[in-house]
């Protein structure tokens, strides 16, 4: 029996290289020897005001930008959060056992209400419940990452803790977290003291995996970085340096040690040029499918419903399991 593995991004902005190296890479490499589910968390983008028609258009352009980057809709299941109506149904279960205190220890529910002051509604603060559904429901076995997510996969195992504690064991599997070595955090491009991210409103903190080679190059070239000459990967003193040395030993598969051998006498401009040229030849076949693949709607619409109706029998078993577990009456 092969190992699950689920994984989701929230569909906001577009999928930056930070998604890619930290998170979708991995997800990629996992394919071939597990059983993989990989799904469009759009219920989750809802913590924070969407236009309906921009939410509904990013959802096509995420699910293109996912089989751009590689996941094969054979191999994988790769869905829609909201059309598959059991992630809402057990996040229900979840949270009426998710003491409050736990949550108030997200810091992402920190940082995001400090952000949107205006609308810090009940969801934002649910959310890792919901996440934690996403997870369960499909019985994951590891859950692939970026650094950012370890409080929340934290969480997500105190809950089957909860649930365990009150109901007995056997419902739920108990999910690891993988987070890769290199990558699991890539920074801002300008301010590479904060993580990259897509729903950034300065588009040079990141690169998007669908931008334009000249911007890929404008964006890279102009990253920020310190004074010094040296190319060293040291995270403190050089932390600029360092995530642009990190987004090439992933892309290049070369380690930082091999990477400072190369500039070896060379100035961080050299490394610069190299890495805008790195990036731009890995983005430019996925830009180019992502493309073609968004003037076929229909084609997408018929690959989320597979997704859906494969993923929909297996949420469908662990809600009726836990639905007995709790003692509702089976309809
Ligand atoms: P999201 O959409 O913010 O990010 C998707 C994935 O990318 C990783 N990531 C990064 N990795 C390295 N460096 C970065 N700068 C960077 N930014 C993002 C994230 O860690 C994540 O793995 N809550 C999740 C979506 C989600 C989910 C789930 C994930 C919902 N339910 C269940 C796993 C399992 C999120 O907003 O990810």
């Amino acid at each position: 029996m092969k190992k699950t593995i689920l994984s989701g991004s929230t569909v906001t902005g577009d999928l930056t290289l930070g998604n890619y190296i930290g998170a979708i890479n991995n997800w990629k490499k996992l394919q071939d020897d597990y059983d993989c589910l990989y799904f469009l968390a759009d219920l989750h983008a809802l913590t924070v005001f969407q236009d309906p028609k921009v939410l509904r258009e990013r959802t096509y352009s995420f699910f293109a930008q996912y089989l751009a980057l590689g996941l094969d809709p054979q191999k994988n299941i790769i869905f829609v959060q909201s059309q598959v109506p059991e992630h809402t149904e057990l996040s229900w279960i979840l949270t009426c056992l998710t003491p409050l205190g736990y949550l108030n220890r997200m810091t992402q529910f920190k940082e995001k209400s400090e952000k949107h002051v205006k609308n810090i509604n009940a969801g934002l603060y649910t959310y890792p419940i919901l996440m934690a559904s996403d997870i369960l429901l499909y019985q994951a076995d590891m859950v692939p990452v970026g650094e950012d997510q370890r409080q929340h996969m934290e969480l997500c195992r105190d809950i089957v803790g909860f649930f365990e504690n009150r109901y007995g064991a056997g419902t739920f599997k108990m999910p690891e977290a993988y987070v890769g070595k290199m990558g699991a955090r890539v920074m801002s491009l300008q301010d590479p003291e904060k993580k990259m991210s897509k729903s950034d409103e300065n588009e040079k903190n990141f690169v998007s995996i669908i931008d334009e080679a000249k911007s890929i190059e404008k964006k890279i070239k102009s990253a920020a970085t310190d004074s010094g000459t040296e190319v060293k990967f040291d995270l403190e003193n050089k932390a600029g340096l360092s995530n642009l040395m990190t987004i090439y030993s992933v892309l290049s598969g070369k380690t930082t040690e091999q990477i400072e051998s190369d500039y070896m006498g060379k100035m961080y401009g050299h490394l610069k040029v190299d890495l805008a040229e790195l990036v731009v030849e890995t983005l430019k076949p996925v830009r180019e499918k992502y493309l073609d693949l968004m003037k076929n709607k229909d084609y997408l619409d018929q690959l989320m419903k597979s997704g859906a109706d494969r993923a929909r029998p297996r949420a469908q078993a662990t809600v009726r399991k836990v639905y007995d577990a709790v003692g509702l009456v089976k309809s």
